[in-house]
């Protein structure tokens, strides 16, 4: 199994569109079994490629219903309907953010085996496959804030962080 390491803020593999996964081989086999072990083992309940320093469009996702792994996910469409979740992220520990996202999304993308998946998410497997399409494209919860809260979460950040010495 591959060796993955979690990557956390402000690691620049973070910040980086990821590659689309043109091969679908034990390699990708190989990735998504450590990305889920690393997920699991961290108690995350979503975790994309970028996060373990893959440039690859790759997510693993268990809101509590089992395993689900997407490659290449794009969102194909979003209800007008919005509502707000505190979100938190593997890579921005102690930190947690509102945010508005559409409460149902449909997702397309590919299986390890490359066949196409087409879905329907609502509740909290949108909300984190949406948190997780995001890593692919370099986007943090942070991106979400203006400069000031940003300044504001990062040092609140910083002090959780402190307490835990
Ligand atoms: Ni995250």
């Amino acid at each position: 199994m591959e060796q993955l390491k979690l990557r956390i803020y402000p690691d620049p593999c973070l910040g980086k569109k990821a590659k689309e996964v043109e091969i679908f081989d034990k390699r990708l086999l190989s990735i998504v079994e450590a990305m889920s072990e690393l997920m699991y083992i961290n108690n995350g309940i979503g975790l994309a490629a970028p996060q373990v320093g893959l440039s690859a469009r790759i997510i693993t996702v268990d809101v509590g219903k089992g395993l689900e792994v997407m490659v290449n996910p794009s969102i194909v469409s979003r209800s007008e309907k919005s509502d707000t979740m505190d979100e938190g992220c593997l890579s921005l520990p102690g930190l947690a953010i509102k945010i508005a996202r559409p409460t149902i999304v449909e997702v397309e993308g590919r299986d390890v085996c490359g066949n196409l998946i087409i879905k329907k998410c609502e509740g909290l497997l949108a909300k984190c496959i949406q948190h997780e399409i995001d890593h692919l494209e370099g986007k943090l919860l942070l991106d979400y804030l203006n400069p000031f809260q940003r300044v504001f979460a990062v040092n609140k950040k910083r002090s959780s962080q402190n307490k835990k010495l």
